[in-house]
């Protein structure tokens, strides 16, 4: 006979909770460089409330019965239109670090980005995927004033099988998050820029005084290129069969010229309210970037991020133009709460609250989610 099991902890019901419990699971110095935004984290506020104001104008008696959140990415298919953003130092989270996050993202269909400050390296992530896993695994780069360093990670991910390139172009310096700057934020022992393993570049130790006492500023600064220009875009277009798409766009203009010198795509984003404080959220400069990429050209990708956390928001995403949303901070919830399974269940929560709201706006697969479901000023 079989005993009454334990009662099981309660899980989070939604990503807020999720967040709620991961934070105090967190050393300070992780919870602050996680939770943490540039200055006076104004647009870290933003990006969450500006999905709040959009409605949703449903449709009703369509045959909702069978629901496909399925579409694709760069010609690439995904289980649901979500994918994980880069992140950087997984293992501050969780000893697995991004080993677990991309098992967690194979295992749900979603994608995933691997960050070039990675605390695992990117040959090690990839394979520790399941072989036949379909889902997008896509490196976001950083370029090292050291060209042949930036060089050697393109190659590098292109043998190791990863199917894209992003560009992040936000981050020229690292916004100054002060929360890092009073912790001295350091990689603890043990924990290094694994992809930087061999160059001299993979120790990460703390900043200076006052403002600057963030190692990640100190090392940002030191390292990568703040030169970069349109040129770079094309250079980089140009050293790899890779598709390149730019992340940390928040105008038109900028996301044409992106098109222009050899990008396939934007990511809309201003970097979850890290880099420069008071920049717009991107739910309010999502559509008309979209509107002008399209009109350029169709099979172009765009993508947006920024507070995400509610199935309703991914809807109001794609409805704007997106093709999917990347989400950050609550993989890293996720991963302080239970490595792979934390993970998993915040993609789970996601994805339940997708089709819950797929159904209720009348929209049984991606394709119907179309813009007049959202406020015609959108
Ligand atoms: C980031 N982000 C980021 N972006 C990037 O291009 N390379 C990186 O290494 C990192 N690292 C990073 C670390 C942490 C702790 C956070 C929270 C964010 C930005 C990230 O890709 C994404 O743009 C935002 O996180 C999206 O906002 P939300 O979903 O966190 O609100
Ligand atoms: C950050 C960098 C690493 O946002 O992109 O912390």
């Amino acid at each position: 006979m079989h005993h009454a099991s334990p009662p099981s902890p309660t899980l989070p019901i939604n990503l807020a909770e999720l967040e709620a419990a991961a934070l105090q699971r967190l050393s300070p110095m992780a919870r602050d460089y996680y939770a943490g935004g540039a200055r006076d984290e104004i647009t870290l506020g933003w990006n969450r409330r500006a999905w709040d104001t959009i409605r949703l104008h449903y449709r009703v008696l369509v045959d909702v019965s069978n629901r496909d959140p399925s579409t694709t990415v760069l010609g690439q298919p995904i289980a649901l239109p979500v994918m994980l953003a880069p992140t950087a130092f997984h293992k501050l989270a969780h000893p697995d670090g991004e080993i677990a996050t991309a098992r967690a993202a194979a295992a749900a269909g979603a994608g995933m980005i691997c960050s070039t400050l990675g605390t695992v390296a990117i040959e090690d992530i990839a394979a520790a995927r399941p072989p036949e896993t379909a889902a997008p695994l896509w490196f976001q780069l950083y370029v090292y004033r050291d060209r042949a360093i930036t060089r050697g990670l393109v190659e590098r991910a292109e043998a190791a099988g990863y199917q894209a390139l992003v560009l992040t172009v936000d981050a020229a310096e690292i916004g100054t998050r002060e929360r890092d700057a009073k912790n001295r934020f350091a990689l603890p022992d043990g924990m290094t820029v694994a992809n930087l393993a061999g160059t001299g570049k993979a120790a990460l130790g703390p900043g200076g005084d006052g403002a600057a006492g963030s190692g990640l500023s100190a090392y940002v600064r030191s390292q990568l290129d703040q030169s970069l220009t349109w040129s770079d875009l094309e250079w980089l277009a140009g050293i790899t069969s890779l598709p390149v798409l730019v992340k940390g766009i928040v105008r038109p203009d900028d996301a044409c010229r992106a098109l222009k010198h050899g990008a396939r795509g934007v990511v809309v984003s201003n970097h979850g309210g890290r880099q420069l404080d008071t920049a717009p959220a991107t739910a309010d400069v999502l559509r008309p970037i979209a509107d002008a990429m399209y009109g350029i050209d169709e099979s172009c990708t765009v993508i947006v991020d920024g507070g995400i956390r509610r199935g309703t928001d991914i809807i109001k995403a794609l409805a704007m133009g997106a093709r999917t949303v990347l989400v950050g901070r609550p993989q890293l919830w996720g991963l302080a709460l239970g490595g792979q399974a934390g993970v998993e269940h915040m993609l789970s929560l996601l994805r339940a609250e997708l089709l819950e709201g797929m159904a209720l706006c009348g929209c049984p697969d991606v394709a119907s989610i179309t813009g007049d479901l959202v406020d015609a000023a959108r």
